[in-house]
């Protein structure tokens, strides 16, 4: 049951949503072998150490770490902070598929589900200026889900939505392995799909694609965030956590592979009919999947009037169990440590949250989406998994985590991860996050530029300042 809520955790957004866009934005191919070593560079190795920690300490990341030492509490909030600012912008993604649950039950994108999604649901422009418009209809559904998502916690219906969640993962499975099915007979199909299985060797000297793939293995298994930790801290004594943790794993990335060649065979397809080039086929790259279901449920006939919509409602409740997951955790440690009842913490964490996410609710929202999700995972939420690498690889004692995790599994870990987490890990992330910082410097925008400053602001002062806030709990540093 726990391993399916720990798949459940994974399986998300980052597989439907954002895996087909990083994959077609850096070249299909290209982006494949980095993936592939990302997956057990980063994804598995790190998800031990955060099962390993979680299974012994069993607490909130904020007492985790003091356990290890008193001086890393602004660690805590850091990590904390770019949960939130997730959540803030998963919130939109979360509305436009809510958007796309109505659309789909008239099929109103009409014949180009691209042009519609760019110009009817974002409004989107390329200027600044878009800024200062708000588009009422992105601004509803976001306000929607944010009141859902607070009206959940308030309440503390978690288990509810989980439990509708556990029926509907496996009917979204069912219905993605459909799609896919359905694509692969698609004239042009094989003009996407083998775009992703053509490994281009020339892309492996691009740090970018490196960065990217880290990226979307963090975002997609929920890296770095004490996802996993918290799960972790549940296990019953005995369980196999080497195991649980490759089984999860090879789950969430077999399942964002298997959805992808279904959507680049769609594309493929969408190439075929217009003839355009694979790489214009879609305007706004944050959308792809927005624009590549509706031009398979056109392709569908009438079926896609039931298909549709449900496929858009699997996705909404995957996307509100994640949603939940991220802000649980913010929530917790808020009244954790300052002793605030939980339903005035929930108030006022989704509050901010709603302020926050209006911004992405102009016509220049999916840019800003865009840029804080690339800053967020790529960069910070990197830059946190170097510090737990460095804190748990190097402060804490390693080797009792080795035997926590060996105990009870049949596949056992050693010296070789021991030498990933210590050296390989933290050297590999450390040059790719220096050797990012610099390309973006180089080649950003302005728009993208102050937006990742701001954040960089908000990201150094606020965990301080939370750290520093006098803690209202007299037990909490115990
Ligand atoms: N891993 C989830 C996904 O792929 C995202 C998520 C992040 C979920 C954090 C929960 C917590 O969509």
């Amino acid at each position: 049951d726990l391993m399916m809520a720990m798949i459940g955790s994974a399986v998300g957004l980052g597989n439907i949503w954002r895996f087909p866009n990083v994959l077609y934005s850096h070249g299909g191919g290209s982006f494949m072998i980095p993936y592939i070593v990302s997956l057990f560079l980063l994804g598995i190795s790190f998800v031990l150490v955060e099962y390993a920690v979680g299974f012994k300490f069993k607490r909130s990341l904020a007492r985790i770490l003091f356990a290890v030492s008193k001086k890393l509490e602004p660690v805590a909030w850091f990590i904390l902070l770019i949960v939130f600012l997730i959540a803030t912008y998963y919130v939109c993604v979360v509305g436009w598929d809510l958007i796309y649950i109505v659309l789909s039950l008239t099929k109103a994108w009409g014949a180009n589900p691209d042009l519609f999604f760019a110009n009817n649901v974002l409004q989107a422009t390329d200027s600044i200026s878009g800024i200062f418009k708000i588009v009422p209809m992105v601004f509803a559904s976001v306000f929607a889900i944010w009141f859902m998502a607070w009206f959940i916690i308030k309440r503390d219906l978690n288990d509810g939505i989980g439990n509708v969640s556990k029926v509907l993962l496996p009917v979204l499975c069912l219905i993605v392995v459909g799609i896919v099915a359905f694509s692969l007979t698609l004239p042009g199909a094989s003009i996407g799909y083998t775009q992703i299985f053509t490994p281009d060797w020339s892309a492996l000297t691009n740090l970018d694609v490196w960065l990217a793939a880290f990226g979307q293995i963090i975002f997609s298994l929920s890296l770095g965030m004490a996802i996993a930790m918290t799960y972790a801290s549940y296990l019953p004594e005995g369980s196999k956590l080497v195991d649980n943790a490759v089984i999860v794993a090879f789950s969430n990335s077999g399942f964002e592979v298997f959805n992808s060649i279904g959507t680049f065979s769609i594309l493929g397809f969408m190439a075929l009919t217009t003839g355009m080039p694979f790489n214009e086929l879609v305007t706004e790259g944050t959308g792809l999947a927005f624009v590549v279901f509706p031009q398979v449920f056109n392709t569908m006939g009438d079926v896609a009037y039931i298909i549709g919509p449900l496929f858009f409602i699997c996705i909404l409740f995957a996307g509100i169990t994640s949603l939940i997951a991220l802000l649980e955790g913010v929530c917790y440690s808020i009244s954790e440590k300052f002793l605030i009842e939980r339903k005035k913490t929930a108030t006022a964490v989704c509050i901010v949250g709603f302020l926050i996410s209006i911004i992405f609710t102009t016509a220049v929202g999916s840019t800003i989406l865009g840029v804080f999700d690339a800053y967020l995972n790529n960069f910070a939420l990197l830059f946190a998994i170097l510090l737990e690498c460095i804190i748990f690889g190097w402060i804490y004692k390693f080797d009792d985590l080795i035997e926590i995790l060996n105990n009870n599994s049949s596949i056992k870990v050693g010296k070789t991860w021991k030498t990933v987490i210590k050296y390989i890990l933290p050297i590999c992330i450390a040059g790719l996050w220096i050797q990012g910082v610099m390309s973006t410097i180089s080649t950003i925008d302005t728009l993208s530029s102050t937006i990742m400053l701001i954040l960089t602001i908000v990201l150094i002062v606020v965990p301080i300042i939370f750290a520093k806030l006098p803690a209202r709990n007299p037990h909490y540093y115990d």
